[in-house]
């Protein structure tokens, strides 16, 4: 059994600009997270990345569909079962600032729920825990950062104090949105690190927001990655296979934008410009393949039905065209 599902999620909000709508941030949304599975979601800004991480996390609740824990929905657990989910699944949050209280010193919003979880019978055994993390994730010496408020740190600092927060309580999932964006480059391997010595210690199992394939490629060498556009998964595979064959037209294109990730899909991506760079109005999405009027390789039936996932080269895909789409690439290399 699954350690989380999500069945067929969908979730829509009203728009946020002056004209008047809904936008479907999430549509028809079907994954399965093991345990110790690592997991890179990757696509472009605005696709959804950060609304699937915080329905997994029951920040926002679907508008349609569920999200089962160890099988059961996670809106029909007991208590007791609800406290166990909340507690094993930690989200790291994009907005670190947001995510901790201005009011209170980072000890103090961290110490709180080692006690309340039990995990610490004293403040004494909870500082001792939070030391250890802190000097895990570099922040040295921990006391230091420990007596200031959020607006004393800096974003990478306040980053990896989220991410020491989520791994002290021994979760079982953490999903991590954007976590090292802010942290200095030299630093960033050591947390990729960090997290990937924690998933095969402990078992726990990430799911790692991203708009970087590099470093998706990195965390999740032996994991799968799933690519979002527009609310919707269009391809899911083992991340090294997805690489080296991307089917769906737009992930081509992102791999190819990463010129270390394949040289030879950078030079087909001097081959195949995409036909628009902009993504579609939100509020008035194309008919057929949300993708087509940015695809170079539509054709009519694209523009009228839109492609539902389906098995192919070991991993799934939403094109009409993929084998087409894939020749393509081979023959132009
Ligand atoms: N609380 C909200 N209220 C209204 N609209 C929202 C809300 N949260 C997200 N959205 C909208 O849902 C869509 C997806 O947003 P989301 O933040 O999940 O994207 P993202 O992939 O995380 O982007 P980024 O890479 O910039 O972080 C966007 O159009 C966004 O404006
Ligand atoms: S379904 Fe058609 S428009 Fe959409 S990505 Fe595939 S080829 Fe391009
Ligand atoms: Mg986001």
């Amino acid at each position: 059994m699954s350690l989380i599902e999500l069945n067929n999620v969908d979730i829509s909000f009203a728009s946020k600009g002056k004209k008047k709508g809904s936008v479907n941030a999430l549509v028809g949304m079907n994954l399965t997270i093991d345990e110790g599975e690592i997991i890179a979601v990757v696509g472009e800004s605005g696709c959804g990345k950060t609304t699937l991480g915080k329905v997994i996390a029951d920040i926002y609740r679907p508008t349609k569909g569920e999200v089962l824990f160890h099988g059961k929905d996670i809106h029909k657990l007991s208590k007791k079962e609800y406290q166990e989910y909340r507690l094993g699944v930690q989200m790291v949050h994009q907005d670190s600032y947001a995510a901790l209280n201005p009011n209170k010193t980072i000890a103090q919003s961290l110490i709180l729920p080692l006690l309340r979880h039990k995990l610490a019978k004293n403040n004494e055994e909870a500082l001792d825990i939070l030391f250890e993390y802190f000097n895990e994730v570099g922040l040295n010496p921990p006391e230091l950062f420990l007596e200031k408020y959020p607006h004393q740190l800096s974003g990478g600092q306040r980053q990896r104090i989220l991410l020491a927060r989520a791994l002290s309580v021994r979760p079982k999932l953490i999903v991590a949105d954007e976590p090292v964006s802010m942290v200095d480059v030299s630093l960033r391997i050591s947390l990729l690190n960090l997290m990937a010595k924690m998933n095969q210690k402990y078992k726990i199992s990430f799911i790692y927001i991203t708009h970087d394939l590099g470093t998706a490629r990195y965390i999740a060498a032996h994991g799968k990655i799933m690519v979002m556009y527009l609310g919707r998964m269009i391809e899911s595979n083992k991340i090294q296979e997805a690489i080296k064959n991307p089917m769906h037209p737009y992930f081509q294109a992102l791999v190819a934008a990463v010129p270390e990730a394949d040289s030879r899909r950078s030079e087909f991506a001097k081959e195949l410009p995409l036909r628009s760079l902009d993504m579609p109005d939100l509020l008035n999405l194309p008919e057929g393949c949300k993708f087509h009027p940015r695809c170079p390789y539509y054709k009519d039936i694209c523009m009228q039905e839109e492609p539902k996932l389906r098995k192919l080269n070991g991993g799934i895909v939403a094109c009409h065209r993929a084998e087409e789409c894939m020749k393509k690439t081979e023959t132009e290399e």
